[in-house]
């Protein structure tokens, strides 16, 4: 484990491989196996898991059958399952369907939303102050901006445009709030600086932060946010993910990777590495490609190996 006094303050893990890990894949993953994977998340202990997107079948295939994936998982109790979700419909089925949570997405960018979400960003807005009325029973509703670091579209988001969603987020009622770097292009500095005044609208166990890897900077945005107070982080077993209506989008940050760099630190996860590790070697025969995370394939540091025979 780790060389160092451990830090007071652990991280908290959401991991979103089966949603945006999936979203992105050309392959087709039969819902038994979405199902075995979700089911060893749960084993493996992780307080939230986000299940599937309940969006058009049209603009996301690989995830039409999120609400058989919601019937068939096993449900642990202290597990939040949750659901993202575009639109009313999508608010309706995801209800339906058991959701513990219903993430709310918009991007702040007006491109990308017209790209992801067909609509522009007040008729997305629109539609979350409709869900918000809704009866809900004990569902949480969680509130993403995406493109929050920067659009590929568009460039640079003006930070105030994000701290404004923010709030209107919370004026909604939402039990938490994502930052969500869409394309990776985020860097820690502007990390830093962006989640110093988010906390000061959202308390840190509210507040999650969603990286992807794109430029390999997602670890230290990480660091970067979680040294300005973030606790929440989204992860993706094996480095899965994208935005299928971003260009060039990749990765999100791997989960077992972002494990490894906080264990080794004393910053702990509740999670076991070792077992992380196994589960994620079951992705590229999954899905037919090798995949971003790294230390699935160096194993961790306390892996040691036979040293080769000295050559004379
Ligand atoms: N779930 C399933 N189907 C839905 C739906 C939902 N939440 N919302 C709309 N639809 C269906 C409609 O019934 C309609 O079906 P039809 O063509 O068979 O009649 C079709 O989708 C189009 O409906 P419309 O209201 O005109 O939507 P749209 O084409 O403007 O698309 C979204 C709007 C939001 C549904 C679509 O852009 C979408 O699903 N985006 C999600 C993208 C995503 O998940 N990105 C990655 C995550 S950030
Ligand atoms: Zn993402």
């Amino acid at each position: 484990m780790t060389k160092f006094e451990p830090i007071s303050d652990p991280i908290i893990v959401q991991e979103v491989a089966p949603r945006d890990g999936l979203q992105i894949e050309p392959t087709w993953v039969p819902t038994e196996e979405k199902v075995r994977l979700i089911d060893a998340f749960s084993d493996l202990g992780f307080s939230r898991i986000e299940v599937s997107s309940f969006v058009s079948p049209k603009a996301v295939p690989a995830l039409r059958d999120a609400a058989e994936v919601f019937a068939r998982i096993k449900r642990n109790p202290d597990i939040i399952y949750v659901a993202l979700v575009p639109n009313e419909r999508g608010a309706d089925d995801a209800l339906a369907a058991g959701a513990d949570e219903l993430n709310l997405v918009m991007s702040v960018s007006q491109t990308h939303n017209l790209a992801n979400m067909r609509m522009t960003g007040e008729a997305s807005f629109a539609a979350f102050q409709a869900i918000a009325k809704k009866p809900r029973g004990k569902a949480t509703l969680n509130g993403s901006i995406a493109t929050s670091f920067g659009c590929p579209f568009e460039g640079d988001q003006p930070e105030q445009r994000v701290l404004d969603l923010v709030r209107r987020y919370l004026d909604l009622g939402v039990d938490g709030v994502s930052l969500a770097d869409t394309t990776g292009m985020a860097n820690p500095r502007q990390v830093r600086a962006l989640v110093d005044k988010a906390l000061k609208l959202v308390p840190p166990g509210a507040l999650t932060l969603h990286f992807h890897n794109t430029r390999g900077l997602g670890l230290a945005n990480v660091l970067a946010a979680y040294d300005a107070g973030a606790r929440r982080f989204d992860s993706a077993l094996g480095g899965l993910g994208g935005c299928p209506f971003a260009p060039g989008a990749t990765g999100n940050i791997c989960t077992e990777d972002l494990v490894n760099m906080c264990h080794e630190m004393g910053i702990a996860t509740g999670l076991d590495l070792e077992t992380l590790i196994q589960l994620s070697r079951i992705l590229p025969p999954l899905l037919g490609h090798d995949v971003a995370g790294q230390v699935m394939k160096a194993g961790r540091n306390c892996d040691l190996h036979t040293a080769p025979a000295l050559v004379r």
